[in-house]
């Protein structure tokens, strides 16, 4: 299928599955609140819980929020056409007069915006004259799918982009706080902002969905394993190891895992375990902030 038939499907108000570097996403035209109520339904989404809108540039952005100076640097930092550009969401006031559909931001009054780093998504956005409303392509509380063979919503187009690069969902960052932690840590928050950031501690809930158990496997998750019984379980390994069924990084580089986990753990649940087991990953590195931060919600 070409370019043209996923935009023209959009411009209908229906829904299609298109690629991003995070995590596939489940789109439609966020002007139309047909096209929009049509996601929360698909995904058994609570219609509390808003989406993030996808635009091609920050200056397509500025037509749906209100940047600050903070904002502003970070978007000129992360987002397209800066070389650095990579998978931050940012939350901020939703700009006076838009033609928004109030259903992407579930009432509140901030919206939350990205620009996708990838070049399939990017042509898509390009050509479309409305932002694009994209919450993960997984069914609520269910794995984010990190490529098209892992899409479980049936009936949707699906656009092919390939194997995610980042492989979990972007940073969400609205003013100096990380509502979820993602590939963007806080010190290269801190580096562009020259001012302290604080990862949310969850008490408060700000972002909607960031409630406790969120995307994971049919299967029961173990994690922090040593033991596993091979016969009947599976163990997703990490570094050396000679004994589990899939390694997220056999060289230990903790990026690798980040973006293998939702794959592997796709792979896995299809296979009638009775559990999976996750090794113990490195605990003292930045990103082990958001890996453990998934980790926890599998079992939570
Ligand atoms: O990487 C990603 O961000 C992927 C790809 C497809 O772009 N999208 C994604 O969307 O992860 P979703 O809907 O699965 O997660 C969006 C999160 C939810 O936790 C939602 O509550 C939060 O963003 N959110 C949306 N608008 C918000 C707002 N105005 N204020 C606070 N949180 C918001
Ligand atoms: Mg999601």
């Amino acid at each position: 299928m070409s370019m043209n038939v996923f935009i023209e499907a959009l411009r209908a108000n229906n829904l299609i599955i298109l690629p991003t570097e995070t995590v596939y996403g489940l789109g439609a035209n966020a002007l139309s609140d047909e096209a929009v109520l049509k996601i929360y339904k698909a995904k058994n989404r609570p219609t509390k819980n808003p989406l993030i809108i996808h635009v091609a540039s920050l200056e397509e952005a500025m037509k749906y929020g209100v940047f600050n100076e903070d904002s502003l640097k970070l978007a000129k930092h992360f987002w397209l056409p800066a070389k650095t550009a990579n998978s931050l969401t940012l939350v901020v006031p939703i700009k006076s007069g838009t033609k928004l559909s109030k259903y992407v931001t579930a009432g509140l009054d901030t919206v939350a915006i990205r620009v996708p780093n990838h070049p399939v998504a990017l042509e898509l956005l390009k050509q479309c004259n409305f932002p694009v409303a994209a919450p993960s392509a997984n069914i609520s509380t269910q794995l984010s799918p990190t490529q098209k063979a892992h899409v479980m919503l049936k009936d949707i187009p699906i656009l092919e982009g390939g194997f995610a690069q980042v492989g979990i969902e972007s940073t969400i960052v609205e003013n100096t706080t990380i509502l979820r932690p993602g590939i963007i840590t806080k010190s290269m928050l801190e580096t562009v902002l020259q001012k302290p950031v604080v990862i949310s501690d969850g008490k408060v809930i700000k972002a909607p969905g960031m409630t406790k158990r969120h995307y994971a496997p049919q299967t029961p998750v173990v994690i922090d394993s040593i033991l596993y019984d091979p016969a009947t379980e599976a163990r997703l390994g990490f570094g050396k190891d000679n004994q589990c069924t899939l390694n997220l990084s056999i060289t230990g580089d903790i990026k690798e895992a980040v973006r293998n986990l939702f794959a592997y753990l796709h792979e896995l649940d299809q296979k009638g375990y009775t559990r999976i087991h996750i090794a113990p990953l490195p605990k003292d590195q930045e990103l082990s902030i958001t890996l453990y931060d998934k980790l926890h919600r599998m079992i939570g």
